[in-house]
């Protein structure tokens, strides 16, 4: 009997051990990891601002975002640069520290993203002679499913539409999904703000895109996201500066 209980006891034993041995190795791969997982996710943003000012299939994302693009920190009210630093922004998580973010009324998220930093990154994709030739936009925006993250990229003139990278999305495949389709993405490039979605019929109009087949609540949240964010209470007051010329580019 006494010789059952030990064995029971020796069992316990060795899993109680085993168990404080993984935990410890979880606990110090976790930390040890955590430094290039930080890494490889502000490449993986600044591959997707590259991309979303024009730059393909960079392999040294680190190297090329350094060269071509500026990044800068405005106040979102009244639209003027500050010194943070815009590497301190996590675009997912920073809107939920209640010391750099405000919460929006009902009637003014539009976008359905329930609370913003009070600044926010903006970044300038410059030429070799150190003109602008884009400014990238930061988005988010409620979809069918969940917030969508991308970023926008307007022409010096703050109204001609570049391009769009909605690179993180919980929308479904084939549906909502296809808001990263190469030929949808197409159809912004030279658009004008304010920009409409509509069902159908957009081609020659510069305000209007066509919207997704299939996807019209999708397509109503890049709508809502769009307005949100070029308008008043988002980038409204830099792109004013920046038209202004008060900034002076970046
Ligand atoms: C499983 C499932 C997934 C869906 N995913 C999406 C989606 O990601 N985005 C979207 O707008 N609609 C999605 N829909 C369709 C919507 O429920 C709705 O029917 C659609 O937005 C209407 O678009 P339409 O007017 O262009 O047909 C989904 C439907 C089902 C059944």
């Amino acid at each position: 009997m006494s010789s059952n209980n030990e064995s029971i006891g020796k069992t316990l034993g060795v899993v109680v051990a085993l168990c404080l041995v993984c935990a410890i190795f979880v606990s110090f791969a976790s930390v040890q990891l955590r430094p290039f997982q930080d890494e490889n996710k502000a490449k993986d943003i600044q591959r997707n601002i590259l991309a979303a000012a024009g730059f393909s299939d960079v392999t040294d994302v680190k190297a090329v975002f350094e060269k071509n693009i500026e990044a800068r920190v405005v106040n979102m009210k009244t639209g003027e640069f500050v010194d943070t630093d815009p590497n301190s922004f996590d675009f997912e998580k920073s809107k939920f520290d209640a010391k750099r973010s405000i919460k929006l009324d009902k009637e003014t998220d539009t976008a359905g993203i329930q609370r913003m930093t009070t600044e926010s990154p903006v970044y300038f994709a410059k030429n070799a002679q150190g003109a602008v030739e884009s400014i990238i936009l930061p988005v988010q925006g409620y979809g069918l499913w969940g917030v969508m993250f991308g970023f926008i990229a307007l022409e010096p003139d703050t109204k001609t539409i570049k391009s769009i990278n909605f690179y993180k999305h919980f929308e479904t495949p084939g549906l909502g999904g296809e808001i990263q389709n190469a030929k949808w993405v197409s159809t912004w490039e030279g658009k004008q703000l304010p920009v409409d979605i509509v069902k159908a019929n957009a081609a020659g109009n510069v305000h209007k895109v066509d919207g997704l087949s299939g996807a019209t609540l999708t397509s109503k949240g890049v709508d809502n996201t769009f307005k949100f964010w070029t308008g008043e209470n988002g980038f409204g007051p830099f792109l004013a500066k920046v038209r202004q010329g008060a900034l002076n580019n970046g």
